[in-house]
């Protein structure tokens, strides 16, 4: 639900032709183009907070930084040269030296760990910001989050994976548009996982899209969805 109190959603993810967000070991998903990362970055410069979570920190150790080009563009429009990486973990249990804690980025923590983040506090060297939630909820309360976020100045999200942080919003719908690449590769298997597991939807409830616009760039395509909610 879109609503005043809560920031816009937008979910930019890359997958296979066979829809898979990465292969059957969950190695971290590298098979997007160049052409693919300058939209990602795009895509991330427009957020004032990105999300992401816990398995694709430790799949990747790191995130990714915008670079000067975007960095300048947005202290152009009065806005902080990154935005803020935001690590959604139950655990809390991170590897204090993943090279993304030495990145020049403002990360935060939301976890369901009544100790917060066991490394030293709220050690800004670590993170800036750690928000803990009830820990009796299985997952990540999005409902009291999100407004949270929003009260805190973060207006729109990029969700950028996995595939257990994707769904549990998609569940929630609290997801509002996707930007999807479609790469020129096949990854079959049944572990791997694709950007929304879970029990699923009945047909009759699936969630409708509406393609807003779509482009081809070589051989990935480009596809950029709104939800549905009328
Ligand atoms: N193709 C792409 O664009 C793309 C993008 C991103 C990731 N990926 C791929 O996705 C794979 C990782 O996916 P994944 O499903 O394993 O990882 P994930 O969603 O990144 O991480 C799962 C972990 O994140 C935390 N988490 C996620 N959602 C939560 C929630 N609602 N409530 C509480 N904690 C939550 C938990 O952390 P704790 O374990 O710390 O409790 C959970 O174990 C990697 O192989 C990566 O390559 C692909």
């Amino acid at each position: 639900m879109s609503t005043p109190e809560r920031p816009w959603l937008t979910l930019v993810l890359a997958q296979s032709a066979d829809g898979k967000i990465s292969d059957f070991q969950r190695a971290p998903a590298r098979f997007g183009s160049a052409a693919d990362r300058v939209h990602l970055r795009e895509q991330i410069s427009k957020a004032d907070g990105v999300l992401i979570g816990a398995g694709t920190l430790r799949a990747y150790g790191t995130s990714l930084p915008l670079g000067e080009v975007w960095q300048n563009r947005r202290r152009a429009q009065n806005r902080p040269p990154e935005p803020v990486h935001i690590i959604c973990s139950r655990s809390a249990d991170l590897d204090p030296q993943l090279p993304f804690f030495q990145q020049p980025l403002p990360r935060w923590l939301l976890t369901l760990n009544p100790g917060g983040w066991p490394h030293g506090g709220d050690s800004p060297r670590h993170f800036e910001r750690v928000l803990t939630f009830a820990p009796e909820e299985e997952n990540l309360p999005w409902g009291l989050i999100l407004p949270r976020l929003k009260a805190l100045g973060l207006h729109r999200l990029a969700v950028l994976g996995g595939a257990e942080l994707v769904t549990s919003l998609a569940a929630g719908d609290w997801l509002d548009e996707i930007w999807l690449t479609v790469c020129p590769y096949l990854l079959g298997g049944t572990t791997a996982p694709t950007f929304l597991e879970g029990a699923g939807f009945a047909e009759a409830q699936a969630r409708r899209l509406r393609l807003l616009e779509l482009e081809r760039r070589e051989n990935e395509v480009f596809l950029h969805y709104q939800y549905q909610r009328d």
